[in-house]
């Protein structure tokens, strides 16, 4: 059943000139049919260089956004309309522009996880796995770093030489892991190396053996030698990697670690997308912006993309 759709999809991408841009969030079965997958970076990197005149995106609807940045003359789709992320709403422009106001030497430094109005007030976007780099390959040391205050304060640690100003934002599914749940996955699985998402919380990330991205977890777990590992991600990492490295074991560090917006999208809302695209009957749902947004939003993608490059 699964195969027969997939077939399916296959097909329907290849006559409508259509690529599929999945995160690493994603199911395994959507992971398969998909032309790139990988963490934000990555894709914000894969969206720039599609030569398709239409882009299917799973994931949520920043990404979808963000691609759409990227190649603005392309029909853009995010396989489910509900699939959000909540981190990106949390800010709103008037409150960052309030700050730089204030603080006009203060760079801001936006997780890409936010949406393309906030970008507008910003100078530069950073993923989990660049924002490290880009940091600091910045000449400035005073920043603001948006919206995330988990991630912002890891980048805080690796970066001692900047004054990095954080807000109370970050990401609620990586945040609802607490330091106990850490030790007593910890205490649990004795054997087992602890990777971590820097949205996680500090005391969390404290206990770690590693700190990364998304990719950064999976290529760890891949060239460690050591057979076991709890990985403290979405859950969907774990049993990626669990198809990769069957010979190696993983666990999840907390049942909690399930993005509700991630796990939204199906396969069959892939088929949906692309039976609607080959129609053209508007029931896809397409990414809109105004040339006047992207071209204001697109100038901290660009910067990230020229820094972390
Ligand atoms: P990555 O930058 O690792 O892809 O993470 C995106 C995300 O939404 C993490 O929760
Ligand atoms: Fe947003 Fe967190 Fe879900 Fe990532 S895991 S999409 S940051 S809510």
């Amino acid at each position: 059943m699964i195969k027969d759709i997939q077939q399916k999809i296959i097909a329907l991408k290849k006559k409508n000139d259509v690529c599929i841009l999945a995160h690493s969030y994603q199911a395994h079965e959507i992971l398969e049919i998909a032309d790139f997958t990988g963490d934000s970076y990555k894709l914000s990197a894969d969206a720039a260089k599609v030569t398709n005149k239409n882009i299917l995106f799973c994931g949520v609807h920043f990404m979808a956004e963000t691609a759409k940045m990227l190649s603005p003359e392309k029909r853009v789709y995010l396989a489910n309309s509900g699939a959000g992320c909540p981190m990106a709403e949390q800010m709103e422009p008037e409150m960052i522009r309030k700050i730089r106001d204030a603080e006009p030497d203060r760079k801001v430094v936006a997780y890409i996880n936010t949406t393309a109005a906030l970008k507008t007030v910003c100078d530069v976007c950073v993923t989990s796995a660049s924002a490290v780099k880009i940091v600091s390959a910045m000449p400035d040391k005073k920043l603001l770093f948006i919206p995330d205050c988990n991630l912002g304060s890891f980048v805080q640690k690796a970066c001692p030489d900047k004054d990095i100003m954080l807000l109370n934002g970050g990401c609620p599914v990586h945040a609802s892991v607490t330091e106990e749940e850490a030790k007593a996955a910890k205490a649990m699985h004795p054997d087992a190396l602890l990777l971590v998402h820097p949205e996680c919380r500090p005391a969390v990330a404290a206990l770690a053996d590693y700190v990364g991205s998304t990719s950064g977890i999976t290529k760890f777990a891949k060239s460690s030698d050591a057979k076991e590992f709890i990985i403290g991600t979405e859950i969907s990492i774990a049993e990626h990697l669990q198809y990769e490295c069957p010979e190696k074991r993983f666990y999840i560090l907390s049942k909690k670690i399930i993005c509700p917006n991630m796990k939204l999208t199906t396969l069959m809302d892939v088929y949906n997308s692309l039976s609607s695209i080959e129609k053209d009957d508007g029931e896809a749902f397409e990414i809109h912006m105004s040339e006047d947004l992207i071209s204001k939003a697109r100038l901290c993608i660009d910067e990230m993309l020229r820094l972390g490059g």
